[in-house]
């Protein structure tokens, strides 16, 4: 099957994930005044996805037509769960599934996910594997940041290219940097260079910096 990031015009704009923002009533408004090129979810759990309470979290990946294309991002824990939610994205008619290994909350991270799973590759893989299983031709992608602690662009980013991703979003900065400090677009382009050298076919996009231009011109 083609993936649709291939089919993309660069400069390519997308509309980042953000949870409790980006639900389908933001993003129809979006598209029309300014669609962009990819709209993404919120990032939807996928223990609760599997729960007796998966009709409320359910409501974070409703997506009309107009919204497409369209990439549910999902976290968790548990590849199985990543494995059966892969498997409903897919029936749903999304083009692709996003794999948050990037979110610096805390109350995330102390459970071992999102962005603590920059430090746990063996992990990582399983999700992926899991993904992969579930989603059954849908584009895979992830996205991360260049570290939890310190700068590991190299490491990490050479593994997630192993990995033979259709896409990866690196926000350029570590876990522990939050949004603190400015972004890293040396280590992006790093990881570009890497892909390079690697002959791989993964796209790479890069992000970060909204909110410090939010902060930037309130001074
Ligand atoms: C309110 C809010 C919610 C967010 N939720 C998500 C999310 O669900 N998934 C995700 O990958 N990133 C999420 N992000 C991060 C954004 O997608 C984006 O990476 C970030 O805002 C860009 O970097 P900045 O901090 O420099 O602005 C969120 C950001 C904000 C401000």
């Amino acid at each position: 099957m083609q993936s649709f990031w291939n089919t993309l015009e660069k400069p390519i704009l997308i509309q980042a994930p953000m949870d409790d923002v980006t639900d389908t009533v933001f993003r129809q408004i979006i598209a029309r005044c300014g669609k962009p090129d990819v709209f993404f979810t919120e990032f939807t759990n996928v223990e609760g996805m599997c729960s007796r309470g998966k009709d409320k979290v359910g409501k974070r990946i409703v997506f009309t037509p107009v919204e497409r294309p369209i990439v549910a991002q999902i976290w968790g824990l548990d590849p199985l769960k990543f494995t059966e939610t892969a498997k409903l994205i897919k029936r749903m008619g999304f083009d692709g599934i996003d794999i948050n290994m990037g979110c610096p909350e805390k109350s995330v991270v102390k459970r071992g996910s999102c962005g603590a799973i920059i430090d746990n590759p063996k992990l990582a893989k399983e999700i992926i594997l899991a993904v992969r299983k579930g989603a059954v031709g849908l584009p895979i992608s992830v996205k991360t940041r260049i570290g939890v602690k310190n700068i590991q662009t190299e490491k990490w980013i050479k593994f997630l290219l192993e990995m033979d991703l259709d896409a990866i979003t690196i926000h350029g900065r570590t876990v522990a940097e939050m949004s603190d400090v400015p972004n890293h677009w040396d280590e992006i382009g790093k990881a570009v260079r890497l892909r390079d050298s690697m002959k791989s076919k993964t796209l790479i996009i890069g992000n970060g910096d909204i909110g410090q231009e939010r902060r930037c011109r309130k001074i």
